[in-house]
């Protein structure tokens, strides 16, 4: 049996450096809290448990991990005051007491995937090592620990750029943070750390030249690729990664089949999912659980959250949807606004200007052109002219609409709810329908028209002719006086 592992994640700072109310690693990379993309990679890799250490805002961070990985093997463990990244580990090496083998991740390094962790343990496996720390060669290695080898080029130690010499910060090879280690060794030099350096705090570093001191062999991780290790400290360096994520993100989906039409203008965040020969138009954004079918068109501009739209479907220019599912083979908008319930079965048409809400269609009905549709249920076929309203609230409760099948509500009515209109029943145009409409019948509630004869002789006539004479007087007197 392969050891077992656990994968802490050290997530307690604040990020002072982010300016922010929120903590650091609470912080979105498209659409997904930092923190959540590490957890994710450490699970992906196969870890049998994942600590977080959490300490800033410790409830919050705990809160939203388990609303991302809610029966995952996710622990935490409290680091109530926030005394170095050895310290923190320290707090959870409780919590992974079970663990043979211990991964340590940095909380704020949202590009770190599975396959960087599997690698990592690949080292450890063909070393032989009892710790393994991963370096990079960094262009500016300003704040990063360095990496200090011995003569015979193996790691020896880690200075933090704050203690460092001169002649140590001119090294180029920086920690990344990122760790492997036998839990019986890890725990033996944690519990050797002083606070004797610049910051006052226990350095995780610092084990490095315990092991090695100790005639441990210490293996190092090079990484050709740091973007995976790249930290995030400020808003420019999240801007930075999470456009470099995106970047990759939409490569991936035009390897999958998916056609982007100016694709630098186009966001499709962590947790959304696209079929083959989708296509994308410029300046679209696919938010949360997003999920988009084969063969669907999603135009220009259209924002859409947390939105199922089925195979075949057309989300046209501009349209705005959270929480709504679409159907096969249906068409939206442009400038439609599908809000939290809409269900569009088959072949629905939702035309420009519509706004729905909790509003179910069935197969193939439509609704072209400015309307309100809100708490209601619309049957199959059924044909919504323009400008009808669902008149759903009456300033204290929900009332519920419900338009059977093959119904047509002629244009400008209102449904003033709770109502129902019968299959195949008729609303004629500019109705106000207040009472249940039975099935097959038609329904008008219109003042009746009146005419009266001669009118425009009697009275727009003469006052057509009053205004032309009073403009050309005073068009006489403004040509007397100049
Ligand atoms: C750390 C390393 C440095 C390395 C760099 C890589 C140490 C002493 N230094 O420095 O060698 O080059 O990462 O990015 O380890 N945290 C806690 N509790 C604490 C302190 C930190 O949970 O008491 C967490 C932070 O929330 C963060 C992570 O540990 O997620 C790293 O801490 P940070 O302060 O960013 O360390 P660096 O100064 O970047
Ligand atoms: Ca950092």
């Amino acid at each position: 049996m392969p050891p077992r592992t656990a994968a802490i994640v050290l997530a307690a700072g604040k990020g002072t450096r982010m300016r922010s109310a929120r903590a650091k690693v609470l912080h979105e990379v498209l659409g997904r809290p930092m923190v959540s993309w590490i957890v994710g990679a450490a699970l992906d890799a196969g870890f049998d448990q994942v600590v977080v250490v959490v300490g800033h805002q410790g409830e919050a961070v705990a809160t939203a991990l388990q609303h991302d990985f809610p029966d995952a093997p996710v622990s935490f463990a409290t680091q109530a005051e926030q005394r170095g990244t050895g310290h923190a580990v320290q707090c959870a090496m409780d919590a992974a007491a079970g663990a043979e083998v211990v991964a340590i991740l940095s909380g704020d390094t949202p590009a770190l995937d599975a396959d960087t962790l599997r690698r990592l343990g690949a080292v450890r496996d063909e070393r032989h090592a009892p710790l393994v720390v991963t370096s990079f060669e960094a262009a500016d290695p300003t704040g990063y620990g360095r990496i200090v080898r011995d003569a015979a080029g193996a790691v020896a130690r880690i200075v933090e750029h704050k203690d460092a010499t001169p002649t140590e910060r001119a090294i180029h090879e920086v920690n990344a943070g990122l760790y492997l280690c036998d839990r019986a060794t890890l725990a033996d030099a944690l519990a050797h750390l002083r606070a004797d350096n610049a910051q006052g705090e226990l350095y995780l570093t610092d084990v490095v030249a315990h092991v090695a001191g100790r005639g441990g062999r210490v293996a190092g991780f090079t990484l050709h690729d740091p973007f995976r290790v790249a930290g995030i400290n400020t808003r420019a360096q999240l801007a930075a990664i999470e456009r470099e994520l995106l970047a990759r993100r939409l490569d991936a989906l035009m390897d999958a089949g998916v056609t982007l039409e100016d694709a630098a203008s186009i966001r499709v965040e962590a947790g959304v999912v696209i079929g083959e020969d989708t296509v994308l138009g410029p300046g679209v954004q696919l938010k949360g659980r997003t999920a988009i079918g084969r063969g669907c068109r999603v135009d220009a501009g259209a924002v859409l959250v947390d939105t199922g739209v089925a195979d075949g479907a057309h989300v046209k220019p501009y349209v705005v949807a959270e929480g709504a599912t679409i159907g096969p083979g249906a068409a939206v908008g442009p400038f439609a606004h599908l809000r939290p319930g809409t269900v569009l079965g088959r072949d629905v048409k939702i035309g420009n200007f519509v706004e729905t809400k909790k509003a179910v269609l069935a197969a193939g009905a439509k609704a072209s052109h400015l309307s309100y549709l809100g708490d209601c249920e619309i049957g199959a076929g059924a044909n919504i002219g323009a400008g009808t309203i669902t008149c759903n609230y009456d300033g204290f409760d929900k009332h519920r609409t419900v338009i059977e099948e093959g119904v047509f509500i002629g244009s400008d009515s209102q449904l003033v709810a709770p109502v129902r209109v019968g299959a195949n029943a008729v609303v004629g145009a500019g109705t106000t329908v207040t009472r249940d409409v039975a099935p097959g019948a038609l329904a008008v509630s219109r003042t009746p028209q009146r005419e009266i004869a001669g009118y425009y002789d009697r009275y727009r006539k003469p006052k057509e002719a009053a205004k032309r004479r009073a403009k050309a007087a005073a068009a006489a007197s403004d040509e007397e006086k100049g």
